[in-house]
């Protein structure tokens, strides 16, 4: 299948063209059909090399990757900086240089800055997948975030979807209202004044503060996690009272459509920002499909980087 992706890597939704967008969605459909067929499709990256690089902790995003990877073919590394010579006192350029000099084909990173994956870009040979840059964005994560959605309501285009929560420290958000408002959905963003940044109205979102009246009539409500190992102290109060304002329990979900969807980008704190009764209950959440999502959208990903690595070859 030949997909006009026209760019050498994925390091953010923003300025992403809608048609671009759609194409990604249709192709990780199909492989969302594929992995249901139990069929792997290992030829596509055969030889090819495929390294993650995780300056952050991952669960999901990390496994993720590695097992789309292996599907396609790829030989797959996961360095985690824990053990490389990062510890050592080694820069981020120094690593690119190593990483150049193994021939690297696609490279996956994590890492707490914003912008250094879009760094690591210009000085790497390799394809740069972002795969979460501090506040900044995680483009994979809002993509298998659309094609949940899409998979659910059928469309995106004149949804009203409610971001929750801790939107401030949350590159999924970000990354998320800017997919959201190019396919033309509504996106409202629903949290404390504490926790929703200065920019959002720039964003074309709309601003609340109150649950009730943000979740009113939505199609999809998507929860945050309370990221406090990104913030300064005194940004919330205790995590009870978070739950009492903010946390997705069944009395507030009751505002949104009967049929509305419940997402969470994980790892969740359960009893914070979401009740577990909603977060287990197959009729309301979607959350086991975002991850099984997840596996889908980051082959799509990784089969277009590597057609554009051919081309430019
Ligand atoms: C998110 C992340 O790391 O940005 N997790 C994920 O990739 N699924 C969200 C989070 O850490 O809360």
């Amino acid at each position: 299948m030949s997909l006009p992706y026209p760019h050498r890597h994925l390091l953010a939704i923003e300025g992403l063209e809608p048609p671009y967008i759609a194409g990604l969605l249709d192709l990780a459909e199909s492989y969302a059909l594929l992995n249901r067929s139990g069929k792997t499709q290992r030829d596509l990256l055969r030889g090819r090399t495929l390294i993650n690089l995780f300056f952050e902790d991952s669960t999901r995003t990390r496994t993720s990757f590695e097992l789309a990877g292996k599907r396609l073919g790829a030989d797959v590394i996961n360095m985690s900086v824990a053990t490389s010579s990062v510890s050592k006192g080694e820069t981020l350029l120094d690593t690119a240089a190593t990483l150049n000099a193994m021939n690297c084909d696609l490279l996956v990173v994590r890492h707490g800055q914003s912008g250094a994956p879009a760094l690591l870009a210009q000085k790497v040979s390799a394809a740069v997948i972002n795969a979460g840059d501090g506040t900044h964005e995680h483009p994979t994560q809002a993509l298998l975030d659309a094609l949940t959605i899409r998979r659910r309501k059928g469309r995106l285009e004149g949804l009203t979807v409610a971001i929750c929560g801790d939107i401030l420290h949350s590159r999924v958000a970000r990354s998320n209202i800017h997919l959201l408002t190019a396919m033309n959905a509504r996106v409202r963003v629903v949290g404390p004044p504490t926790l929703i940044p200065a920019e959002a109205a720039r964003l074309g979102v709309e601003v609340f503060h109150d649950m009730r009246s943000g979740l009113r009539d939505a199609d999809v409500v998507m929860m945050l996690r309370l990221q406090r190992e990104r913030m300064a102290a005194g940004l919330v109060p205790s995590s009870r009272e978070f739950f009492r304002f903010w946390g997705l329990d069944a009395e507030k979900l009751a505002a949104a459509k009967p049929d509305a969807i419940v997402m969470h980008p994980g790892p969740m704190n359960r009893g914070v920002e979401i009740d577990s009764a909603i977060a287990d209950d197959p009729a309301r959440s979607v959350i086991g499909e975002q991850v099984e999502m997840g596996v889908a959208v980051r082959m799509a990903v990784l089969d277009v980087l590597s057609r554009q690595l051919l081309r430019n070859a």
